[in-house]
């Protein structure tokens, strides 16, 4: 993979777990470049394939969005961006064969039903210790990133400078957002354990759809 991405470097992000809710918005985001070709990847053909119909009426360029598996779509990527529940990850382990040496993952998960000190994203690497883990987008409520009206800071961390500063680099380029630099994985853990506190802030305060930025 081209790390350049600001100087024109096609990109091929898998999304997994795109006919979910911040899936949706990933696709949003990403797709509005001839720069990106997305894979949008689903367990069902059918639904997955619906989806993208759906997606394709929306964004810039509807002829870089294509509807496959998500073997597919792990082994054909150079990002692979796991938009699904935490306790689906384990369907993910399963394929790990098809990951490359070296390929981005960029974790969005939290887990709201087992949450533990270490973060998911942490997990994920030691699962997937041969690819290169990136957690961001944890804060960014699904409505968030399918809409314009906010631009929050997503927080990106990892303990792979060279996959940070990709991925950094393609949401201050390709999206909305803002995106800073927030360390070691092992941050993850803090950003995380921000995203039950946003939805409790907007609950106590009769708000929602909470993100933060920090300027
Ligand atoms: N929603 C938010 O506002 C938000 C914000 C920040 C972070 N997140 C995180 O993003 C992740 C997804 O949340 P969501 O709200 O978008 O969930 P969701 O609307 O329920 O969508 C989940 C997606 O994951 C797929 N999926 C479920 N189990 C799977 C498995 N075992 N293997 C492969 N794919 C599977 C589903 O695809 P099928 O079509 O195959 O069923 C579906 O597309 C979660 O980890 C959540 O913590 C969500």
């Amino acid at each position: 993979m081209d790390n350049n991405h600001n100087n024109n470097t096609f990109m091929i992000i898998a999304i997994i777990g795109s006919t979910g809710s911040i899936g949706k918005g990933f696709v949003l985001q990403f797709a509005n470049t001839v720069e990106n070709t997305i894979y949008v990847c689903g367990r069902d053909k059918d639904r997955t394939a619906a989806a993208t119909e759906e997606y394709k009426k929306i964004v810039n360029h509807p002829e870089m969005l294509i509807p496959v598996t998500i073997q597919h779509g792990i082994e054909n990527s150079d990002i692979v961006i796991l938009a699904i529940p935490a306790d689906g990850l384990e369907d993910i382990y399963k394929l790990q064969e098809f990951f490359k040496l070296g390929q981005i993952i960029i974790s969005p998960v939290v887990d709201f039903k087992n949450p533990s000190i270490i973060s998911v994203a942490e997990k994920i690497q030691t699962r997937l210790s041969f690819t290169k883990v990136v957690s961001a987008f944890q804060n960014v409520p699904a409505h968030i990133m399918e809409t314009s009206e906010k631009r929050p800071t997503i927080l990106v961390s990892s303990d792979f400078d060279d996959a940070k500063k990709i991925i950094i680099d393609l949401i201050n380029h390709d999206t909305k957002f803002y995106a800073l630099d927030a360390g070691a994985l092992k941050n993850s853990r803090v950003i995380e354990q921000l995203t039950p506190l946003l939805v409790k802030i907007a609950k106590l305060n009769g708000l929602k759809d909470l993100s933060i930025k920090v300027e």
